[in-house]
């Protein structure tokens, strides 16, 4: 089968297609690169980075098999995919731990001003007595987005002694004590903004979530809280936090792995600021992370190709 693999994923994942299959990689090529690269691809693998565009999908006829090596599909044109009946494999599981333990890499960052003191101390600067810390435990941990990856976070912060709360776009009776029994509370969304000393960001990038937090909902929020986003760029309005954080508002520090511009040369508005911290985008990037990935991709690969071995014997039989 010829396969196109658009973003980068785990080398040996694509060695071992590569022994079986005759495979294409145009890693975060723009859509115009994408567009002769997919022609006779009956799979596509992708990630974010990359846009998958209607134009992309319609240019190869034999196109069948998606798979999104990861969670978001806020990248590709789904309503294409669905009227065309193509078969999207998303791999969201492998990723959950990773964005979770960056999730608190990035709050014990803030909380202990820990980029901070290394540059200090690296210049020869003693700032001992003037880093004011504080600690995670007996504070209000609030998850916007409680799925898969937002219950890890809260599942961990219960382990490190945090009070959890979260909300989720349809809560229900069940949902509710399915997480009671985890030790995570439901809450609204605004109890979520207005209580929470940490707030951590994992919700899907859709119409209705596009600049959720925006001026508003950020001058709700708790005063001293610490805001960590590792859901996508545009859930969180940049220009919004950049003036609430200069005009003092109730925002004390800000970690954002994912940005509203994304890629080489893109400087985010928020970069001048001392308390806030910049990753591109590295949430799932463990080693173990990706290798999970790639192993799942040619589970689904080699499943694909069975279930399309045995259609073809049974037609030959008909
Ligand atoms: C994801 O949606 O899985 C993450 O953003 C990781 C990625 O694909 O880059």
């Amino acid at each position: 089968m010829n396969i196109l693999i658009a973003s980068s994923i785990d080398p040996d994942a694509i060695a071992e297609l590569e022994k079986h299959h005759t495979v294409k990689c145009a890693f975060d090529a723009p859509p115009e690169t994408l567009i002769t690269a997919i022609q006779d691809c009956e799979s596509l693998i992708f990630r974010s980075g990359v846009k998958i565009t209607r134009e992309v999908l319609q240019s190869s006829p034999d196109l069948r098999l998606i798979i999104r090596a990861g969670s978001g599909v806020d990248n590709i044109d789904l309503e294409y995919v669905y009227q065309n009946n193509l078969e999207l494999v998303r791999i969201p599981e492998p990723g959950a731990r990773a964005v979770a333990e960056m999730s608190f890499a990035l709050m014990l960052a803030l909380s202990r001003s820990i980029f901070l003191a290394d540059r200090m101390t690296k210049q020869g600067h003693w700032i001992k007595h003037d880093i004011k810390g504080y600690l995670l435990a007996k504070k209000i941990l609030g998850i916007v987005g409680m799925g898969n990856i937002g219950s890890t976070v809260g599942r961990m912060g219960i382990d490190w002694d945090m009070e959890v709360i979260g909300c989720v776009e349809h809560p229900s009776e069940e949902r509710a004590s399915e997480y009671a029994h985890k030790g995570l509370r439901l809450a609204s969304f605004d109890e979520v903004i207005s209580k929470s000393d940490y707030i951590s960001i994992h919700v899907p990038l859709k119409d209705t979530t596009r600049n959720l937090i925006n001026h508003d909902v950020l001058n709700h929020m708790k005063p001293g809280v610490f805001l960590i986003n590792l859901a996508r760029g545009g859930i969180v309005d940049e220009e919004a936090l950049l003036n609430a954080m200069i005009d003092g508002g109730p925002v004390r520090g800000a970690a954002l792995d994912v940005h509203k511009q994304e890629g080489e040369g893109k400087v985010s508005p928020l970069v001048n600021l001392p308390n806030v911290i910049l990753t591109p985008h590295i949430g799932a990037m463990t080693i173990d992370t990706q290798r999970e990935i790639g192993r799942r991709i040619i589970e689904t690969v080699n499943q694909y190709i069975g279930r399309k071995i045995e259609l073809e014997s049974k037609a030959k039989v008909a």
